[in-house]
């Protein structure tokens, strides 16, 4: 299985809006339930404006030529990023997460970035083992303070991108 990532067009934002609509990808996520109408078309206008503005990289991930979700890269601060994502159900439990999340860790290194960090509720055991095995560290699980899921916990995860330099 063939997984890449390319930048997001136009043409991806009916399978956002399909997929974004779906409670089972927007469950464990910020994605409002249910989703708007127009949600996709919004998401796109933010999210490509803050790309050229260069604080977010955004992906499409692609697997084997079709589109299978998005991924993106958005710095927090000049040598950290944080990255999230979700994948289309067509396409769980196949690894495809694992590798967007890899090629991603590259993109970071290639940029200068030294620190990458990511957070998921701590139920969602399938994200946690996406960024273990990325080499993501556990640092600390703490209710979520305020939004969708307030009260519930998260679980936070770094990892840093060592230079032998
Ligand atoms: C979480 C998500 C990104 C995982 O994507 P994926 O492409 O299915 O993940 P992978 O195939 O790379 O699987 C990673 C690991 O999780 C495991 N896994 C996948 N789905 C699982 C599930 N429902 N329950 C438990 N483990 C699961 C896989 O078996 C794999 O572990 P292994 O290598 O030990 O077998 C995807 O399910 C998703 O988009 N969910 C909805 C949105 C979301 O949760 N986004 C992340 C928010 S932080």
């Amino acid at each position: 299985m063939d997984v890449y990532l390319r930048s997001i067009v136009r043409e991806d934002v009916p399978f956002v809006q399909t997929f974004c609509a779906m409670a089972s990808v927007s469950a464990l996520t910020s994605i409002p339930h249910p989703y708007p109408v127009d949600g996709a078309r919004r998401w796109f206008a933010q999210v490509t404006s803050k790309a050229r503005a260069g604080v977010i990289w955004p992906w499409t991930i692609v697997c084997d030529d079709q589109f299978a979700g998005i991924i993106a890269l958005k710095r927090t601060e000049p040598s950290t990023g944080a990255v999230d994502y979700w994948v289309a159900p067509p396409f769980w439990g196949q690894g495809v997460a694992t590798r967007a999340v890899g090629h991603v860790v590259l993109h970071a290194w290639d940029q200068g970035l030294q620190i990458l960090s990511s957070y998921c509720l701590s139920s969602n055991v399938a994200s946690r083992k996406v960024l273990e095995k990325n080499g993501f560290v556990l640092i600390r699980e703490a209710p979520m303070a305020s939004g969708k899921h307030a009260g519930q916990a998260f679980a936070y995860y770094c990892l840093r991108l060592e230079r032998a330099d």
